[in-house]
């Protein structure tokens, strides 16, 4: 196969607001991750993909956006991101940016004018309905953060829906001004450079034409946050999505036909794998690669990750490249739900498993998930919901990047505090340990692209017993096994007959791995990749 960009390279997901800031004001900014452009070129990945930084309000933390064709000035202007796009470039890295088409901000200029009367030509930009008979929403459905996903809008004395917050309108897709318009957005910043884009939740673009009710979820428990109380048939997932997509793909490979450099189109889709490789696309390509975020919840033992394995390899459609996710802005981190020791061996799932990886930042350091006090919460979600712990900033607290001062992420005051351990969990400090977590995450990478077998090769699985997962990735004359100990006690594992003498490429844990005929020692939490002599 010919290899594409986006197929071999390692994505690295930056959440700007805790990268690294530099003017004081405490919140990450454009120049902050130019300044650390050269870390991550040394790290080892190839694309970063930065969560929103277009004006916002930031009611979501800039997945409200107000202003698609901008940037927010807390993240810097323009010609900042201009400058940061030739700079990533020059070292080879790509750089996607989060697309947030399913919803605007309040403030858009697009709703102000669709709520000012129901005669206004944007007015059916976005999703209006009369009330029920009752005066009540139209419908049943719940907004992702908790509440109706109905606002009531006195002045119009009609409803608009959101999906997220009410100061994230929804869409009306049906609508081809939308379209067009939403297409024009991202031709402007494909026209910028930009290699592509991450597109926030997808799956919920188009609802039911006649907004029926949602069905009652019968595994509703409290704790699983209000949304959950129906399950979402009709508000996600339909049919017509996919012709969205399709066109969205069509605009991306424009540019590639035009010898303009290859775009990617990456979905934020949560639905089970079989509704999720619909996003592929069938005779009209879908998204290159709708996220695969199934490592993240997953059962933390070799049946159950071997089964998900195989589940997903056979569901992918002909010619579809698999891609896998440990973490991301929404979700605990790997280390807080797996530990440190598991956190390694997870690291080490993620990037020799065949597909696209997705590391999100901070994972490289065994982050874990922050204490954040009652007073400093500031993820609408968790504020919505604070009993249930449904918050999101414990994922998103700043970059610990040195031993001085706030973890030299500011020198005002962090716009969410630093997690307890930055004065040791910090890059500059663990780049000095042989053995630390970081120091992995580079020779991972750096062991991934010496060996096309871990990018492009096939993959076999070999076994799953016990606490230990096994599999081998071949390419051409080379093949490599990578062995996983998912537990805290020793495994001695036999080899294949043509593994019989293995050399270990690396190891999760210090020192060699000792191997025997035909057999080798899998430490406690260990997980090794292996080069047959
Ligand atoms: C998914 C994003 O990942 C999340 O952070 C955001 O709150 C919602 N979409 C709404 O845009």
């Amino acid at each position: 196969m010919t290899a594409r960009w986006w197929q071999i390279g390692v994505i690295y997901q930056i959440y700007p607001r805790s990268f690294q800031d530099t003017n004081g004001d405490g919140t990450g900014d454009l120049k902050g991750i130019e300044r650390r452009l050269d870390y991550l070129a040394n790290l080892g990945i190839d694309t970063i993909w930065i969560s929103p930084i277009y004006p916002s309000p930031m009611a979501d933390f800039g997945y409200d956006v107000a202003d698609y064709c901008g940037i927010d000035s807390r993240f810097g202007t323009l010609a900042d991101f201009d400058d940061l796009l030739v700079q990533a470039h020059a070292r080879g890295l790509k750089v996607l940016l989060d697309f947030v088409p399913n919803h605007t901000s309040d403030r858009h200029p697009w709703f102000a004018e669709s709520r000012s009367s129901r005669a206004n030509l944007k007015r059916d930009w976005y999703i209006w309905h009369d009330p029920a008979p009752d005066g009540g929403p139209p419908n049943n459905w719940i907004s992702d953060f908790g509440g109706s996903a109905w606002e009531w809008d006195e002045a119009t004395g009609q409803y608009y829906y959101h999906a997220f917050l009410k100061e994230q309108a929804d869409l009306n897709w049906r609508n081809p001004a939308v379209r067009t318009a939403m297409y024009d957005v991202m031709r402007f910043w494909f026209d910028r450079g930009v290699d592509g884009f991450r597109i926030d939740v997808l799956w919920h673009m188009v609802k039911a034409a006649h907004f029926p009710d949602n069905p009652p979820n019968p595994d509703y428990q409290p704790a699983m946050g209000e949304m959950h109380r129906v399950l979402q048939l009709h508000s996600t997932d339909q049919p017509e999505v996919h012709g969205i997509a399709g066109d969205m793909r069509a605009i991306a490979d424009s540019y590639g036909a035009a010898g303009r450099g290859e775009r990617v189109l990456i979905g934020e889709i949560y639905l089970p794998v079989d509704r999720l490789v619909h996003y592929y696309g069938r005779e009209r390509a879908g998204v290159h690669l709708p996220f695969n975020f199934q490592l993240i919840d997953a059962s933390w033992d070799a049946r159950s990750l071997a089964k998900l394995i195989a589940d997903y390899e056979a569901a992918l459609p002909p010619g579809a490249w698999p891609n896998w996710v440990l973490g991301n802005h929404d979700r605990s981190r790997v280390a807080s739900k797996r530990g440190q020791a598991q956190g390694r061996v997870a690291a080490m799932l993620l990037l020799t498993l065949r597909g696209t990886p997705t590391l999100y930042y901070g994972d490289e350091l065994g982050l874990t998930d922050g204490a954040i006090a009652a007073a400093d919460v500031q993820d609408p979600r968790g504020l919505r919901q604070h009993e249930l712990a449904l918050g999101r900033d414990p994922v998103r607290t700043p970059m610990p990047w040195d031993g001085s001062e706030n973890a030299g992420f500011t020198t005002g005051r962090p716009w969410l505090p630093l997690n307890a351990d930055w004065p040791t969990r910090n890059v500059a400090g663990m780049t000095e340990q042989p053995h630390s977590i970081l120091m992995l995450y580079r020779r991972l990478l750096s062991v991934r692209r010496a060996h096309p077998a871990l990018t492009i090769g096939e993959f076999a699985l070999l076994g799953a017993e016990d606490d230990v997962l096994v599999y081998a990735r071949r390419h051409d004359a080379e093949r490599l096994i990578v062995a996983l100990n998912l537990a805290r006690r020793p495994h001695r594992l036999r080899l294949p007959d043509w593994a019989t003498t293995c050399q270990p490429l690396l190891s999760t844990v210090a020192g060699t791995a000792p191997t025997g005929a035909g057999s080798l020692l899998l430490r406690a939490d260990e997980g090794v990749i292996l080069k047959p002599a």
